[in-house]
């Protein structure tokens, strides 16, 4: 978290205060964790020099290292944040406030002008302290570790929901949180990057697992492509084909390299197969799965000293097969390989 640097961000712009809010129970407002480590419901104000909670009280439990006032029910949470800050010019969260909080926050907070501060936070996110390296190693290791067990249990799964449930169970049982739903696609099913896993029997041919876990609030993401049956020699030739790519893009993964560049590169290389890779090169990842930077074709972002971001080129031959492979990076003076699970095809 960089609280002096975006409230020397909200200074600059003249904001008096930035306000986050969650109202639901089942989400988690990310910039609102980011700045406070808060997952509950209610409000986080950031003032120039301030920084507060607004909560219910069954929620004090969650606080730690940030004050909090408790909010009454008597009164609507924006009523009550205008009880505890004034302002003219407010910073909000145009990406997260909902249409309907919108207009009742006008209702409280008359005649201020709001300014959106959502990429002031993206940005900020994007380059990672040394705590949030920290949890993301960590992070980065549990999925190597569930992606071992996983691969050394395969031949007892029948179906691509037993792989799914595995991986799944496998990360609850030790406390943590999936950090989306895991890509298991067999066969044809390969080809389709986001495949839901299907209650059918494994085909033949690759599988392509994709897996990313919660540790500590934070994500990881990794897809391995392994293959069930025998492999025919030009399978074989165009995985190492795929997996080269990879490789050469993660060594191209340098401080000041334009995201775009990086991802153009693999276009290129990848010549008559461009067609098939039908995605970006890789994303940010953090308390999202998916953040800045965009590796993407018309990306402007730059990489940064302190980045972690997914490498994650693939090919997808509609109805017939797909191959991925995904690891975690992190930019110090060179590209760090935060996942360590083997990438030389694995035949099963
Ligand atoms: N692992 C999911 C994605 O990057 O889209
Ligand atoms: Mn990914």
């Amino acid at each position: 978290m960089n609280i002096k640097a975006f409230q020397s961000e909200l200074k600059k712009r003249n904001v008096d205060f930035a306000l986050f809010y969650n109202v639901d129970y089942d989400k988690t407002n990310a910039n609102m964790f980011y700045f406070s480590g808060y997952k509950g419901i209610g409000a986080l104000i950031i003032t120039k020099n301030k920084r507060f909670l607004i909560i219910p009280k069954m929620e004090i439990g969650r606080v730690k290292g940030i004050k909090a006032y408790i909010w009454d029910k008597d009164h609507r949470l924006f009523e009550f944040v205008k009880k505890k800050v004034k302002g003219k010019v407010i910073g909000i969260d145009k990406n997260v406030f909902t249409l309907n909080a919108y207009k009742e926050f006008k209702k409280q907070f008359k005649n201020v002008k709001t300014v959106d501060i959502s990429s002031i936070c993206n940005k900020l996110r994007a380059i990672k302290t040394n705590e949030e390296i920290g949890i993301i190693k960590e992070a980065c290791k549990i999925t190597d570790n569930i992606l071992k067990k996983c691969f050394s249990n395969f031949k007892k799964f029948r179906k691509e929901t037993d792989v799914a449930a595995f991986l799944e169970n496998e990360t609850k049982k030790s406390g943590y949180e999936l950090a989306f739903n895991p890509v298991v696609a067999s066969g044809k099913n390969a080809a389709v990057p986001h495949h839901a896993p299907e209650n059918i029997k494994l085909k033949k041919g690759f599988c392509v697992i994709d897996f990313g876990i919660k540790y500590k609030g934070y994500c990881s993401d990794a897809t391995r492509t392994i293959y069930i049956g025998r492999p025919k020699e030009k399978e074989i030739r165009l995985y190492n084909f795929l997996l080269r790519m990879q490789k050469d893009a993660i060594k191209n993964a340098k401080i000041g390299k334009k995201c775009s560049d990086l991802y153009n590169k693999v276009n290129e290389d990848l010549k008559e197969y461009k067609k098939y890779f039908t995605h970006g090169l890789g994303h940010g990842i953090g308390i999202d799965v998916h953040e800045l930077p965009n590796l993407t074709e018309k990306s402007k972002d730059i990489l940064k000293r302190g980045m972690a971001f997914t490498i994650e080129p693939g090919i997808y031959f509609k109805n017939q097969l797909g191959i991925r492979i995904e690891d975690d990076i992190l930019l110090t003076k060179k590209a760090e390989i935060l996942t360590k699970t083997k990438k030389g095809l694995m035949v099963i």
